[in-house]
């Protein structure tokens, strides 16, 4: 994977135009998204802003957390990952230090493998100790991804989202 060309960088202006055309795919995947690609392009200053704010003063209930984009070699939006500099009691069962996702239209390339690599070596930047990743017992991909980055499967747990939740955990170097 560490032939891929990209990089973790800050939500940024200069991404925004791939970003929008990324939202429209995980849209048709999801259904629906938090911001919908034409509050997105009329508004993403305000976007970014409430990007940096969830790391400062993050909403009541949330931990703070640091947003990164991977951004390819020419400069496009290829994935995200989220780290929660600290675990509460939710995201102890479902969502642990670190999330990721890469657009539907570049997945199945190794990126989803490096965005977690990344993401880890932030954590580490941050002193997070051991780091939790979580995923569905049936995505296949994400658990592949958490194993190649050293994940140690911990347990099991059920949720009451019909599927069972995997708790990996990558312990720091002793
Ligand atoms: C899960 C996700 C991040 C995978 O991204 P990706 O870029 O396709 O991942 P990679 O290309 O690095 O693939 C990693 C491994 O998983 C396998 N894989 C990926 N998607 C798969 C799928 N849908 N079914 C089976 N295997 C899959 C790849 O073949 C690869 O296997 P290998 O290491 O044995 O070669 C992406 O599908 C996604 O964003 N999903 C929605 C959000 C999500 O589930 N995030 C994770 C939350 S825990």
């Amino acid at each position: 994977m560490s032939q891929l060309n990209a990089t973790l960088a800050r939500p940024h202006q200069r991404y925004k135009e791939s970003f929008i055309e990324a939202v429209k795919e995980y849209i048709r995947e999801e259904g629906s998204v938090n911001w919908h690609p034409e509050i997105l392009s009329t508004r993403f200053d305000e976007y970014l802003t409430v990007m940096r704010q969830a790391e400062i003063e993050p909403l009541a209930g949330m931990v703070p957390a640091s947003c990164f984009w991977l951004i390819s070699a020419d400069q496009h939006y290829l994935g995200d990952v989220d780290i929660r500099h600290h675990l509460n009691e939710s995201l102890r069962r479902y969502g642990g230090h670190i999330g990721y996702k890469i657009r539907p239209s570049e997945r199945r390339k190794g990126y989803g493998t490096l965005i977690c690599r990344l993401g880890i070596e932030q954590a580490r930047k941050r002193q997070i100790g051991d780091i939790l990743i979580t995923c569905d017992d049936d995505n296949i991909g994400s658990c592949r991804i958490i194993e190649a980055n050293g994940g140690v499967l911990r347990d099991k747990i059920d949720n009451g989202r019909g599927v069972l939740t995997r708790r990996y955990w990558i312990y720091a170097a002793p």
